[in-house]
């Protein structure tokens, strides 16, 4: 008798979701992962709040069904701090969201202050204060909301290599907060940033530690498939040989900015094919 395995739906505004995609295949290598970028849309981060909610609960209850998710992975911080409450009410299977990850950032920092890098969105949810309040008391936290950081990774996985000075300016940002010198944390809190923690570093070498929710996010991921009622194959296909359907696909929903060189990167990360998504009620299009 064959076995289906697991889908994941990985959702994010264009390639961010990408630095999620990593971590759950580490821990998940036999899932099949669909991806989807609602690239135009994008930027997430300077959206208007009602447009984003419903745009995100319309496109992934869709693609969900479609795409036969068991799971989703909201892997925005701009989309999950606003509408993950309105996903949970619509979609029957479990949703995963991406969030900033204060808590492990409060826990590890010695000095106790820490810097938030996240779009401009989500820098100033109530969600974000709240986890703050909730994990970070006594914590000095320094907020840089910035979409030019959410682009320039855009711009790197499409094969433009960003200048160095660059990232020297993003870290600058900082230095607004009279504590800047005794940071030693930095909390990425957009999915996009992790995917350049190399080149940040390098411009930051003083901090301890870059945070970022990948890890814990597969964790969850494979929790919950290990526990769903009618928990479909996560093992690795190489010793199970009754799985079937592991297709990643990777959908677009522009795919006129979906160069050559964009491919070649989600190839490089494991989707070999990508596809056009665009429900026709979307927007302004009546079903
Ligand atoms: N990657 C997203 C996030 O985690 C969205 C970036 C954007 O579209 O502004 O917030």
């Amino acid at each position: 008798m064959s076995q289906r395995t697991a889908n994941i739906l990985v959702f994010d505004s264009g390639v961010g979701g990408l630095s999620i995609v990593n971590p759950i295949r580490q821990r998940l290598p036999a899932t099949t992962l669909t991806y989807l970028a609602d690239n135009k849309l994008f930027p997430y981060g300077l959206l208007d709040e009602q447009l984003l909610i419903e745009r995100v609960t319309q496109l992934i209850a869709n693609a969900s069904q479609q795409y036969h998710a068991d799971i989703v992975v909201v892997a925005c911080n701009s989309a999950s701090t606003l509408a993950l409450p309105h996903l949970r009410e619509v979609l029957n299977i479990p949703v995963v969201g991406v969030v900033p990850a204060i808590k492990p950032a409060a826990q590890q920092s010695k000095s106790k202050v820490i810097g938030l890098l996240a779009t401009p969105g989500t820098i100033q949810r109530d969600y974000t204060d709240d986890l703050i309040g909730d994990f970070a008391n006594g914590c000095d936290i320094i907020r840089v909301g910035t979409s030019t950081l959410v682009n320039i990774v855009e711009e790197k996985l499409a094969g433009i290599t960003p200048a160095a000075e660059i990232f020297t300016g993003i870290i600058a940002l900082f230095h607004h907060h009279p504590r800047w010198q005794q940071m030693d944390t930095i909390v990425l809190a957009c999915t996009h940033f992790p995917l350049v923690i190399a080149e940040l570093a390098q411009a930051a070498p003083e901090i301890d530690h870059w945070i970022d929710a990948g890890d814990a996010i597969a964790r969850r991921v494979q929790y919950l498939l290990e526990n769903l009622p009618d928990s479909p194959v996560t093992a690795d296909p190489e010793t199970n040989n009754t799985v079937t359907n592991t297709r990643n696909i990777a959908l677009f929903t522009d795919t006129e900015k979906l160069t050559a060189p964009l491919k070649q990167s989600m190839l490089a990360f494991g989707f070999s094919q990508t596809e056009n998504y665009s429900p026709l009620y979307w927007p302004n299009k009546s079903p």
